[in-house]
């Protein structure tokens, strides 16, 4: 840094006679609420401003029985400006007791959010700690979108996506505020729990267990788990990390032919997209067929049921598309599922079966007279059809039809650089639009118009 230009030095030596002349009042003017939304379209209340997330750090004691969880979520952030009260988002177990860099806090919980107001203002840039303690029963979001934790017979399954993080712990609900997570889970004895990243312990005491799972990597909080049961744990070493396969013994044998898959997978994305962006691989399968889905939960995606290995490929390819490069806003939700169904036909090609450009061919084909197959448009499907066959199969087309018009050379020379140049953050399809017409050198917009935009066939298709 150089000598600071003499007006800079003028309005320093001003803000210093101010506070000088108005000791904490002439601050405190500029403590404000952090704002208690994010401004995402589709979930107008997820997230909340003023503040950044660093690390979650969440002890958790699960009842399956009572359906009961006790928690204690210990939040470190660093204020984004002058904080007189900020807001986190939490639809789970009552609240008994919030306190902010040790002190007391008082908060009040309605509507999805949890309303914090500390002792004193925090300034911008200062880092602080948020313990927030909460115990009762706990349950899944409602409607269409179910997800969060859902309790089963002997343990719960646990997927965010996309509104679900928040009915077990307090967060910052966005996947633009990424974190590194910790967590410290407590089952019954004979019953498991796994999260994400590293298994760092287990330990028993009391007729409990206490599983300690790290996640290192950046993390947005609709991709932690804490799913526990029933289940065989094994670890091993896939490709050179950990990988950890839990299975309810109830899914064992209907799983084992997919799960052996997972290795060559694994070993065919990272050839084709670059390096696995995290430190362990892995998956979960529960046996809780009501969920209705399995999702790419990072590093360790969870299965509601035994999964093929097709739908090992989708999850697994999610971890590049989705989690290391996550959506900056939901309705690009065809970058996370468009790409991972790509990748669910890239693995079908290479084991075998039909090309990429053949279930292209066919789909153009066979779903050329039915208008409803082409609607929505993958783009901009709206909250309510987010994760509608559109999204994964027309998304996938789009990408496809991208392949065939550049080459293939240039297509996944475009997908490495969109792993590497946003790895562990967040993008738009206007990103992805720029940096394809910028490794081919051509114009592209009207090429993403019709395929991402148009509720209807392309016709030049
Ligand atoms: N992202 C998941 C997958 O593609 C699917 C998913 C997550 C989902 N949450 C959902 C589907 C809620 C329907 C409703 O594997
Ligand atoms: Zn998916």
């Amino acid at each position: 840094m150089g000598r600071p230009a003499p007006r800079r030095m003028l309005v320093a030596a001003l803000s210093i006679a101010a506070a000088l002349a108005a000791p904490g009042v002439a601050g405190a003017q500029n403590f404000a609420p952090g704002a208690d939304t994010i401004g995402d379209p589709y979930f107008p209340t997820a997230g909340n401003g003023g503040y950044d997330v660093a690390h979650y750090d969440l002890t958790l004691d699960y009842s399956p029985r009572r359906e009961r969880l006790e928690g204690v979520a210990a939040i470190t952030a660093t204020a984004t400006q002058d904080l007189s009260r900020f807001s986190l988002d939490y639809s789970g177990p009552k609240v008994a007791g919030v306190s902010v860099d040790g002190a007391p806090a008082a908060h009040s919980h309605a509507n999805g959010k949890l309303t914090v107001t500390p002792p004193a203002g925090i300034g911008a840039g200062a880092q602080f700690a948020t313990v927030v303690d909460y115990a009762g029963k706990v349950r899944p979001t409602k409607g269409r979108l179910r997800a969060g934790w859902f309790p089963t017979r002997d343990g719960a399954f646990v997927a965010g996506e996309p509104r679900g993080a928040p009915t077990w712990f307090p967060c910052n609900d966005h996947p633009t505020d990424k974190a590194t997570f910790g967590f410290h889970i407590t089952v019954p004895a004979g019953r498991k729990a796994i999260a994400n990243g590293v298994l760092v312990s287990q330990s028993r005491a009391a007729g409990r267990t206490t599983f300690v799972w790290r996640e290192d990597d950046p993390m947005a909080p609709y991709l932690a788990t804490a799913t526990n049961g029933r289940f065989r744990l094994s670890e091993s070493t896939v490709a050179g990390l950990p990988s950890y396969v839990a299975v309810d013994p109830r899914e064992a044998r209907a799983s084992r032919r997919g799960l052996r898959k997972l290795p060559a997978i694994l070993e065919h994305f990272q050839s084709l997209f670059g390096e696995y962006p995290f430190d362990s691989t892995g998956a979960i399968v529960d046996h809780a067929p009501f969920v209705g889905y399995a999702l790419e939960t990072q590093n360790i995606p969870v299965y509601d049921r035994a999964p093929d290995e097709v739908i090992i490929a989708h999850e697994t390819a999610h971890q590049w598309f989705g989690d290391s490069v996550s959506v900056a806003r939901w309705s690009d939700i065809w970058l996370n599922e468009g790409f991972a169904t790509w990748a669910e036909w890239n693995w079908i090609e290479r084991t075998g079966g039909p090309t990429t450009a053949r279930a292209l061919r066919d789909l153009l084909k066979i779903r050329a007279g039915d208008r409803r197959f082409w609607r929505p448009a993958p783009g901009d499907p709206g909250p309510k059809h987010m994760f509608d066959g559109t999204v994964y199969v027309r998304g996938a087309m789009t990408l496809e039809a991208l392949r065939q018009q550049l080459g293939a050379d240039v297509f996944i020379a475009i997908l490495r650089r969109w792993v590497a140049e946003h790895r562990y953050g967040t993008a738009t399809t206007e990103d992805f639009i720029a940096l394809a017409e910028s490794e081919s050198g051509r114009e592209l917009d009207e090429f993403f118009r019709v395929w991402l935009f148009d509720p209807a066939k392309p016709k030049s298709w």
